[in-house]
């Protein structure tokens, strides 16, 4: 595995890579990362390798995706860590770039996908989804991969990154070159989340009720009970459970975040954002198959 930090050493890997004999030896696949690797990253590295001969995994913890209030200084990082994980599963280069790197002196631009980063953690966190999608509108244009592999884990960016990639045209010439792997979780239902570790003993075994929660509303509002009631009690439940707050309880459209009173048929999830000692925990479920 080849750790680059440079742009023109990522450059010649990957003309080396698309001098390939043939169509198949040619194919990149990229898995974005901010590092502090677990199962479900690495699962996105499987599931990677099984769809193309080169993979490429960046680890870059972006600051603009940050609130100054928000957690940049103490992300977990572990590079050395994470690129013996990486090399382990058969990775091609790991794409570690500095933060000058990525945003030389001078740099101005940003990506906006209006409408779809104002609800759920939009709302929370403003100004977030713009940096996900400049860094990942970044990283597309830099790898130029076939495809892309992102965790169904966090929903919305998932559903931003595609609508982003339709609108730029980034992902030609394949229509299925963003790829959504669904969240690895530990057993007792918890997804994995490299912000876990900021958990306690104590509250890592009170945070399995979250996703035992939106398994119980889910199967409710799939039943056909209207969604406000069941959110209403999705909510008292992982608050006496020992979270500390929800900033949100939603059923919404699996593409469009459009908020849903009912489940109607299309395809929905539902999605929750919730405190717990000092993490913020996310889960979504789908509602209905979606
Ligand atoms: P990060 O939180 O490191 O996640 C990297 C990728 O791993 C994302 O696509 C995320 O959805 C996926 N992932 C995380 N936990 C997962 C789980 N339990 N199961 C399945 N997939 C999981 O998301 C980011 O980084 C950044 O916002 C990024 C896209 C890299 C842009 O900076």
């Amino acid at each position: 595995m080849q750790t680059l930090s440079g742009l023109d050493a990522l450059r010649s890997a990957l003309a080396a890579f698309k001098s390939g004999d043939n169509l198949a030896e040619r194919t990149i696949a990229l898995v974005p990362t901010m590092g502090a690797l677990h199962e479900g990253h690495l699962t996105l590295v499987r599931e990677a390798k099984r769809r193309a001969r080169h993979v490429v995994v960046s680890i870059f913890v972006n600051p603009r995706q940050f609130a100054p209030h928000e957690d940049l200084e103490t992300y977990p990082r572990r590079l050395e860590a994470d690129a013996a994980l990486l090399a382990a599963e058969g990775v091609d280069v790991l794409w570690a770039p500095t933060a000058e790197e990525v945003y030389p002196a001078g740099y101005a631009t940003s990506i906006q996908v209006a409408g779809l980063d104002m609800v759920l953690c939009g709302a929370a966190r403003p100004g977030h989804f713009d940096g996900v999608a400049t860094v990942v509108c970044k990283l597309f244009n830099q790898i130029q991969p076939d495809v892309a592999l992102f965790g169904e884990k966090d929903w919305q960016q998932l559903a931003i990154i595609r609508r982003m990639a339709r609108d730029l045209d980034l992902t030609h010439p394949h229509a299925n070159a963003i790829l959504g792997v669904p969240t690895v979780r530990d057993a007792d239902g918890l997804a994995m989340s490299s912000r876990n570790q900021y958990l306690t003993p104590a509250e890592r075994v009170q945070a399995a009720a979250l996703n035992r929660a939106m398994r119980g509303a889910a199967a409710r509002i799939v039943a056909g009970e209207p969604a406000a009631g069941v959110l209403a009690d999705l909510t008292a439940e992982v608050l006496a459970a020992g979270f500390r707050s929800v900033d949100y309880a939603d059923l919404r459209d699996a593409a469009t975040l459009e908020d849903l009173a009912v489940h109607d048929g299309r395809a929905a999830r539902l999605l929750v954002a919730a405190h717990i000692g000092k993490a913020r925990l996310l889960d979504n479920v789908a509602v209905g198959g979606a």
